[in-house]
């Protein structure tokens, strides 16, 4: 079964590649036509530049302090969190322990219908375009992290979340192009185009 994504495959500007399975099949390997720049609109002519008036964004650094003593605490520290590589086979074990780890992630992977790895796909679409989310936080009047290292509680915060977000796209990428299940050339250039397109940001959504 081909899967395709969102287009007709008549504006798509690319030649659908064929996949090879490599393991014994239970289903055929699932393909992605990739969100083609045929989608890529332009930015919208008018955009709000500030999500909020100054007197409101004072409201937000009068609570900074407040940030400080009971936000900041509830972040898990990072030697307490675990990594991708948790779940992953591990490199650095002798080759044939690892491929013999890759061979038994790829059985249990085998089993699962065509319909889990198009989840699987669009939610590891969506956490790997965690730039477009940092970049959207980072246009929030009062909670922007000013600098790209500001000491500000909301923009500590937000490099935290970040960071913390960042080990789900790469566990779900590493896990799916160790299955052999799904076309990586074909996600990783959607995935390309989603983060180049931007997202209209929640400045826009206010008045
Ligand atoms: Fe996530």
């Amino acid at each position: 079964m081909q899967l395709t994504h969102c287009l007709p495959t008549k504006n798509l500007s690319w030649t659908p590649r064929v996949h090879h399975r490599r393991h014994s099949p239970p289903t055929s390997a699932v393909r992605f036509a990739p969100i083609s720049a045929a989608v890529t609109v332009s930015p919208p002519k008018h955009q709000k530049t500030h999500s909020m008036p100054p007197e409101k964004q004072e409201v937000f650094k009068s609570m900074e302090n407040w940030a400080t003593e009971n936000v900041l605490p509830l972040l898990k520290p990072v030697k307490d969190c675990w990594q991708p590589q948790t779940f992953l086979p591990d490199p650095a074990l002798p080759l044939e322990e690892f491929n013999d780890q890759v061979k038994e992630l790829r059985e249990r992977m085998a089993e699962l219908p065509d319909d889990y790895f198009v989840v699987l796909v669009g939610d590891m679409i969506t956490e790997e375009a965690l730039p477009t989310y940092q970049t959207m936080i980072n246009t929030l009047d009062g909670v922007k992290d000013e600098t790209g290292a500001s000491s500000s509680p909301w923009a500590v915060w937000t490099r935290a979340w970040t960071a913390e977000e960042n080990r789900h796209g790469d566990l779900l990428r590493n896990y799916l192009y160790l299955s052999g299940r799904v076309n990586m050339f074909m996600i990783d250039r959607t995935l390309q185009y989603l983060i180049g397109a931007g997202m209209v940001t929640f400045s826009s959504l206010f008045h």
